[in-house]
């Protein structure tokens, strides 16, 4: 087994775990570990934009108001008040980098406006946000010589105490083990301090906006390891992902609503959305994402439209080019027939416990950005919060650890990985099935409108193939494949029983059998 000794390891190359990297290779020499390719994750996704206070007459208080009323008052405030006051400065550092934000006619920056915003507050690049940051990023993390990019390396678990040569149970974490995609073989990385930047958990999920890699692989690691998970129940559903039946994924950007896009029954052309809510397209996700479902069952519909084609054309291109451009290629014109559209899993507002310096639980492990439940979101992320979170809570980790460098101690020995009782798997359609039949179930009995009765059918279901998928870890060679489906049913299981836990409906979690809010709003804490 080949091993490695790095500073710091950062499991993730998306946006919180690049900015870490960039941020300790000042003192520090770093290995990023990626799954895929290094610009697999959500990040180079993602489409609106980055949310911070920058117009005229716009104030933090106003920000932190909007993201707390999304959040259905489950948000902490302090780290929201944190997380906003740092989002300018996070900007300023994405533009130094190179990113070449939109600017507007006279200002410096271009602000579009999403779903519960009450101002325009949404800097970005054309409709590709994501793409532009996630190439700035990784140029700098490329020209770092302390920085070394290791892709198709997939985590398998964190090295905790347990591990050592001499076993220790104090949790400590001392780096991961991983598969490398190419040859097939566990390495191992060693670190006094690990960084978890795994993005989210979609693809628990049917249908969503998220890539291939979203499975939850983070979340999963780290509640194995000791570390407490929060928030599970709150999965977002975007209301608008393109319904196609050969693509599957494609994202219509909530920035189209924000200029005007309108959602409208495809029977009658009616525009629905003021029926549901004063604020009409721009109400908060949660709100949308239900209207549309609603109106999806009661007419047993396929799709809603969402129709921006009364907008002049020039207008529209120069806003939206990217996804004129891909809609074209599919048939559609955007400047002139509206997109059919269906909600689908979106992003993951719970996950690994962190305070405002990135800690989690277990000693020497940090975590950022969508694998983690920081406080910021609540029980419904404000559109466009997610990636700022990634920049702020990346650099807070990576400030900690240098502050407190001479605090953590170096790794003891590790043990090597053990394969002398595997084989390889001879039945592969075990791993597809299993994959396929998490997603449907969780997309049946989990989804947007939930009951108690469905909600315990998922959890049947989590129990059986929780069983198999770990008789089969047990006697199998890991893949990459297998190591996504065991995390899979993992976070499946800590929806579900998050899900559960939950008595009311409050933001993403709606569910008929209790559907009133609370008056007191607490998190969901799940410890292993
Ligand atoms: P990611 O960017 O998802 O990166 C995860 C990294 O972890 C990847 O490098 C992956 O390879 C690696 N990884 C995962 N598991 C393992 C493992 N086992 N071993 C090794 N590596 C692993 N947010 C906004 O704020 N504004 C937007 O406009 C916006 N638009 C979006 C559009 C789409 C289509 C989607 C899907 C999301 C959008 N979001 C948006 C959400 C936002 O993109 C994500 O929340 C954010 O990019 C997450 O960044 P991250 O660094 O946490 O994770
Ligand atoms: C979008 O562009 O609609 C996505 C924004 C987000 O997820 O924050």
């Amino acid at each position: 087994m080949a091993e490695h000794a790095y500073d710091v390891i950062v499991i993730g190359s998306g946006a919180a775990g690049l900015t870490a990297a960039i941020n300790l290779a000042e003192r520090f020499r770093v290995a990023v570990l990626a799954k895929g390719g290094i610009s697999d994750g959500s990040t180079a996704w993602a489409q609106g934009g980055i949310a911070a206070v920058l117009e005229p007459g716009d104030t933090f208080e106003s920000h932190v108001e909007d993201t707390m009323i999304a959040g259905a008052g489950l948000n902490n405030r302090r780290t929201v008040e944190y997380v906003v006051e740092n989002a300018p400065a996070a900007i300023e550092r994405l533009a130094s980098l190179g990113v070449p934000f939109n600017a507007g006619e006279s200002d410096r920056w271009h602000l579009t406006r999403e779903g519960g915003h009450s101002h325009r507050r949404i800097v970005h690049v054309d409709d590709a946000t994501g793409w532009a940051v996630q190439q700035a990023l990784e140029r700098a993390a490329a020209a770092n010589p302390n920085i070394t990019l290791i892709p198709h390396m997939a985590a398998i678990d964190l090295v905790t105490g347990r591990h050592g040569q001499r076993y220790s149970g104090d949790g400590h974490v001392w780096g991961v083990y991983a598969v490398n995609r190419q040859t097939g073989l566990v390495d191992l990385f060693t670190a006094r301090a690990t960084i978890l930047a795994t993005g989210g958990a979609g693809r628990t999920y049917l249908y969503s906006t998220a890539p291939r890699g979203a499975t939850g692989d983070g979340i999963a690691m780290a509640w194995r390891a000791g570390a407490r998970v929060s928030n599970m129940e709150f999965m977002q559903f975007h209301p608008t992902c393109l319904y196609n039946l050969e693509v599957k994924n494609f994202l219509i950007t909530e920035a189209m609503r924000g200029e005007g896009g309108q959602l409208k029954l495809p029977t009658d052309g009616h525009r629905f959305m003021p029926d549901f809510d004063p604020r009409a397209e721009l109400a908060p996700r949660d709100i949308v994402a239900r209207a549309i479902d609603h109106e999806i069952k009661r007419l047993g519909l396929d799709y809603v439209h969402l129709d921006i084609s009364h907008k002049p054309a020039e207008f529209i291109i120069e806003h939206f080019p990217t996804i004129h451009a891909r809609l074209l290629e599919l048939g559609i014109d955007i400047t002139r027939e509206p997109i059919p559209v269906v909600p689908a899993q979106h992003y993951t507002c719970g996950g690994v416990l962190v305070d405002l310096k990135g800690r989690t639980d277990l000693p020497g492990l940090y975590a950022a950005g969508e694998v983690t439940q920081s406080g910021l979101h609540g029980a419904n992320r404000l559109a466009s919060n997610s990636l700022l979170e990634c920049f702020v809570f990346g650099a807070a980790a990576a400030t900690h650890i240098a502050r407190h460098w001479d605090e953590l101690p170096p790794a003891p020995p590790i043990r090597a990985w053990d394969e002398s009782r595997v084989s390889d798997s001879d039945e592969e359609v075990v791993v597809q099935h299993n994959w396929r039949e998490i997603r449907r179930f969780m997309w049946d009995f989990v989804g947007i409108v939930r009951t108690t009765k469905r909600l315990e059918r998922a959890q049947h279901r989590v129990a059986l193939l929780r069983r198999e998928v770990e008789e089969y870890y047990g006697n199998f060679r890991v893949t990459p494949d297998l190591i996504e489906l065991r995390n899979l049913i993992e976070v499946a299981g800590l929806i579900v029983r998050s899900a559960l836990a939950r008595k009311e409906s409050r933001g993403l979690h709606y569910t008929l059998d209790y559907p009133d809010t609370l008056p007191d709003a607490v998190d969901t804490i799940l410890t292993p």
